[in-house]
């Protein structure tokens, strides 16, 4: 599974929406499984944070991390 996180979608939030998903990924053991990315943009620029979990776009906030882990990554990777 790849997560793409845009770097370019205000620097500082996404660099602790960076950190988290490594933490969790690590916490989980998933870090065979998953392949952690940045990027410049991704095309969709919004107020949050543009991050691509395979081909699907979403768009969090350094608090909301959590849940779009648990919610659409813990579930894929069963
Ligand atoms: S700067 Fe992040 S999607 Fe464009």
């Amino acid at each position: 599974m790849n997560i793409t996180v845009c770097v370019g979608c205000g620097s500082k939030e996404s660099k602790e929406v960076i950190d988290t998903l490594e933490h969790l990924v690590s916490l989980h053991e998933l870090t065979d499984k998953i392949d952690l990315d940045e990027a410049s943009c991704l095309g969709v620029c919004t107020e949050g944070v543009s991050v691509k979990l395979d081909e699907e776009i979403y768009t969090i906030t350094p608090s909301t991390t959590k849940d779009f882990f648990e919610e659409e990554v813990l579930s894929r990777s069963e």
